[in-house]
Formats: C-alpha cells, sequence, structure tokens
C-alpha cells in the first residue's frame, strides 16, 4: 500500500508543502507591511505622532535612519511578492495538470535561493528598539547607524559571487572597523567623503585621531593617497640606515616642521614631544651599543649572548625612529616598529630608513599569530601613565605572540616610585624567567625598571 500509494501521494504532499510555504510568505508580507505603517508612525499616541513626524528628518542625528531602513524593508517586500507570484502560479499549474512534479532545479533556483536571499536582507536589517515611554530608539549600531553611502558599502558584508564558499570558507566577507566610529560619526563621515576615484584629501591626521580614539580599524578608502611633489630614489641600504632622509620623499603639510633638520631636540618648535632627539643621529647612534650614563641600559649584544644565534625576528614596541631595528639588522636579526606619527613622521623615517613601521595603537590586538616572535622589545611608550588593566591586556597579547624561550625586554620603564610595585606585579605575573632585572632613579619621585624575561615553555 505505502508502495503504490508513493506516485500518487507526492503532488499531493507537494501541495501541501507549497501552500505551507505560500502561507508563510503572506504572513511575512503582511508583517513587513506592518512594520512599514510603524516607521511611517502609523501606531504611535498623540503626541508622539507630532515627536515622530517631525523628527523624522533629522533623526539621523542620533538616532537611526528610517529612509535606510524602510528602503531594505522595501527591497524584501519586493522579493517576497516575486517570489509569492512565482509560487501561485506553479501551484495553478500543478492543480490543471495533475502529471506534472516539481523538480529538484525548480525547487532549489526558484524557491529555496530566493528565500535564502530575502532571509540574509532581512537579517541585515538592523530593527530599532523602543526604550521608555518617549519612544527612545534605539538599534543595533553601525549598519543603519551611518548615513553616508560609501561607509554602508564599506561595512554591508560582501557575499560571494555565484553563491559560492571562499578560500576561507565563508560565504561573505566582512570589512572591519572600530566601534568607537560610532563615537566619532561626524568625523568618521568627513573621513569617508570622498569622490571614488579621485584624490583624497591630505587628512591622514584626521584618520590618526580616529584611530587613536578607537575607530581603529578604520573603514578603507576608494581615493587616492597624495604623495609628496617629488619622490627621489631612497638612499641605499649600506647608507640608508644611519643617515638622515631625503626630506623630499616626505609630505610635510600636516606636521610644523618643514624637513628633518628643523625636528632637532634643540628647536623649541618641533612639533612633537615624545622622543625628542630622536631624529639626531648622533644620538641614536649610541644607544644600546655602548656603556651609557644609565644604569638600566642594557647593551643589545649582552641580550643577544643569552640566546646566541637564537634570536631572528622581534618586535619593537614604542616609539622612536627605528634604531632598535637598525642595529638588530646589524646583527641579523629582523625587527618590526611600531610607529604613530605624533606631531612627526616616525613611519616615514623608519621606512626610508630601510625598515619596517608597523602602524598600530594601543587599542588593538597586535597582528601577529601565536608564539612566533623571539623578541619584544619596549622602550619610551606605555610608562607611568598607562591603566594598569590596559597594560595586562597588552601583556598578555605580547606573551601570546612571544615563542617559548624568547625574550620580553623591558626598556628603561618608567613611573612614580610608589606606583612601582603595581608594576612589578605587573611584569611578574606571567612568572617568566628573570635575566636581567634593575631598578634605578629617574629623578626625585621617578624611577626606571628595566627587565629582560624569558616566556617559559607551555607544554600543556
Ligand atoms: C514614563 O511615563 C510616566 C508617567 O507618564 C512618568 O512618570 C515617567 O517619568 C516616564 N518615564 C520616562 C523615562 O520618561
Ligand atoms: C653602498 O653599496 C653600494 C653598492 O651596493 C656602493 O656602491 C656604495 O659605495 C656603498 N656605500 C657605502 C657608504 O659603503
Ligand atoms: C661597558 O662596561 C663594562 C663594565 O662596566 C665593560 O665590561 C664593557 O666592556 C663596556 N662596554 C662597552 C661597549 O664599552
Ligand atoms: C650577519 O650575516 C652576515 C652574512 O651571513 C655575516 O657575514 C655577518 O657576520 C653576520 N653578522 C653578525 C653580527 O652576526
Amino acid at each position: 500500500m505505502g508502495r503504490s500509494c508513493l506516485h500518487k501521494c507526492k503532488p499531493m504532499r507537494v501541495m501541501g508543502w507549497l501552500q505551507i510555504i505560500l502561507g508563510g510568505l503572506v504572513i511575512l508580507v503582511s508583517l513587513l507591511s506592518l512594520t512599514r505603517f510603524y516607521y511611517a508612525g502609523f501606531f504611535l499616541q498623540n503626541d508622539d505622532i507630532c515627536k515622530y513626524l517631525y523628527t523624522i528628518n533629522d533623526i539621523h542625528e542620533g538616532g537611526f535612519d528610517a529612509k535606510a531602513l524602510s528602503d531594505r524593508v522595501g527591497e524584501v517586500l519586493d522579493m517576497l511578492e516575486t517570489l509569492q507570484g512565482k509560487l501561485e502560479s506553479k501551484s495553478q499549474e500543478l492543480e490543471k495538470n495533475k502529471g506534472i512534479t516539481l523538480n529538484n532545479k525548480f525547487l532549489e533556483e526558484e524557491i529555496v535561493r530566493p528565500l535564502h536571499r530575502a532571509n540574509v536582507a532581512l537579517r541585515q536589517i538592523r530593527l530599532p528598539k523602543i526604550e521608555g515611554n518617549n519612544s527612545i530608539v534605539k538599534e543595533d549600531p553601525l549598519i543603519n547607524f551611518f548615513v553616508t553611502e560609501e561607509i554602508r558599502k564599506y561595512i554591508t558584508p560582501k557575499e560571494n559571487r555565484v553563491g559560492k564558499i571562499n578560500l576561507y570558507g565563508s560565504d561573505k566577507v566582512y570589512n572591519t572597523i572600530g566601534h568607537s566610529c560610532v563615537l566619532h560619526k561626524k568625523e568618521v563621515e568627513k573621513y569617508m567623503d570622498y569622490d571614488i576615484g579621485s584624490y583624497c584629501d591630505d587628512d591622514w591626521n584626521l584618520a590618526q585621531k580616529l584611530m587613536l580614539n578607537g575607530c581603529d580599524p578604520l573603514p578603507r578608502r576608494r581615493c587616492l593617497t597624495r604623495a609628496s611633489k617629488v619622490y627621489n630614489k631612497p638612499y641605499p641600504i649600506n647608507e640608508s640606515l644611519w643617515r638622515l632622509p631625503d626630506e623630499r620623499n616626505v609630505r610635510w603639510g600636516n606636521y610644523q616642521c618643514r624637513n628633518f633638520d628643523c625636528l632637532s631636540s634643540k628647536n623649541p618648535k618641533r612639533g612633537y614631544s615624545k622622543c625628542t632627539g630622536c631624529f639626531e643621529m648622533e644620538k641614536e647612534k649610541v644607544k644600546w651599543v655602548s656603556n651609557s650614563s644609565l644604569f638600566a641600559e642594557f647593551l643589545i649584544i649582552d641580550v643577544l649572548k643569552i640566546k646566541p644565534g637564537e634570536i631572528r625576528i622581534g618586535l619593537d614596541y614604542g616609539i622612536g625612529t627605528g634604531t632598535f631595528a637598525a642595529r638588530m639588522r646589524e646583527n641579523n636579526v629582523t625587527i618590526v616598529s611600531t610607529a604613530l606619527n605624533l606631531g612627526a613622521p616616525f613611519n616615514e623615517m623608519i621606512a626610508l630608513r630601510g625598515l619596517i613601521p608597523l602602524y598600530v595603537t594601543l587599542n588593538q590586538r597586535l597582528p601577529f599569530f601565536d608564539n612566533i616572535m623571539d623578541l619584544i622589545h619596549t622602550t619610551g611608550f606605555m610608562d607611568g601613565w598607562i591603566d594598569l588593566l590596559l597594560l595586562d591586556f597588552i601583556l598578555y597579547d605580547w606573551d601570546r605572540i612571544l615563542r617559548p624561550g624568547g625574550l620580553l625586554w623591558i626598556d628603561k620603564f618608567f613611573c612614580n616610585r610608589k606606583d612601582l610595585d603595581d608594576y612589578m606585579y605587573m611584569f611578574l605575573q606571567l612568572r617568566y624567567k628573570k635575566h636581567k632585572w634593575v631598578i634605578s632613579q629617574k629623578s626625585k619621585d621617578e624611577v626606571y625598571l628595566s627587565a629582560l624575561l624569558e616566556k617559559p615553555p607551555r607544554a600543556i
């Protein structure tokens, strides 16, 4: 009986399914239409209606983008209506010719895929939540948050073509943007305001300000970055390491200085305050190679002697012009130097010396994999001002990228004497092996701490 029914029953069962799908679609379309009315303010009470109608235009300021939202809803409605039409005609066709069966291709191409697309489009809509009785409108940030079309284009996940899974195993690509960008909407919109394919404004300092304020990573842009008027070929590496670069290879527009000599520590109008003296090669040349008056300074050869031949790659986390990396290069060690352009062209300088500047802020997880670095050196960046919780997150991130047996070189960290115990606890909590540990006086109230620590094995 079961067997002989199969052929007759199948169309019936298919019809049943079609009816269920159709019913679902009808409900969906009705719901969506209702939300549309809702956004137009139909269900708001008395005063609310007035408030709503009057604010709908300037709601972009702090609220959500109602127009974009309603456009999205409209799109989905159209998709569902088309689908409904197709299903209805198919259903009539089936009723007329009982012999016809539904094939997989039809189901896949005409039903499953459009439904999937509608589903995805629906999910992209971030519905605002209504809070309290003065109908403060809140919504998930980002997709509907930004009004500028280029930001929205950037943020919207990009589905792979022809619905395929990409080499990363996902069906779409998400561009990233720091969540604090929400707090700096005006600046981000200014940053993203350009004609596609034309020249960007000379606004790297706006971009850096955003990054430092947590809008990090920033969106990518589709405009052309300006360069200096002439760009002469850089000096060969045997000369570039210890020579001030050609100043014509830097765009000086956003700095107070107009050439490298002006960046000298002797010039009170040099425009930057961190790492003064870093652009004077005579001063740089003695660092880490000759005994200084400072008790807390280790020499590179002494450090490398601890692990002969083992230290090959590393990270220099600080503010500088790449001198540490230059010296290490001479010892056949490749160092990546973090750099921010705080009032002076630190990135340009490091790169023109033939070294690698890594343009990152304190905000972000380091872009390196776990257990890979032989050495992390840090100096002049995070001193006594840093919040202990922030330092904790940073330390654990360093620990993550440092390999077992790798060295953490804390170079002249300074802080108030009364805070020293807190910081010492932070540095010692990871239970690294102590190779060197020196505390020395900086001034009446301040002390230097230098340490050379080794990450233990973690075969767990
Ligand atoms: C909500 O309404 C009640 C009564 O109208 C009022 O007492 C209360 O303060 C309102 N709450 C907010 C958050 O406005
Ligand atoms: C640097 O190397 C180039 C060839 O690679 C050589 O012609 C030049 O003289 C060298 N410069 C110095 C200062 O050694
Ligand atoms: C630094 O001083 C130590 C002893 O204080 C000495 O052994 C070493 O050779 C000196 N190094 C340099 C580069 O002058
Ligand atoms: C670096 O490598 C070069 C070439 O292998 C070698 O000649 C040189 O002695 C090395 N320098 C140091 C300091 O080990």
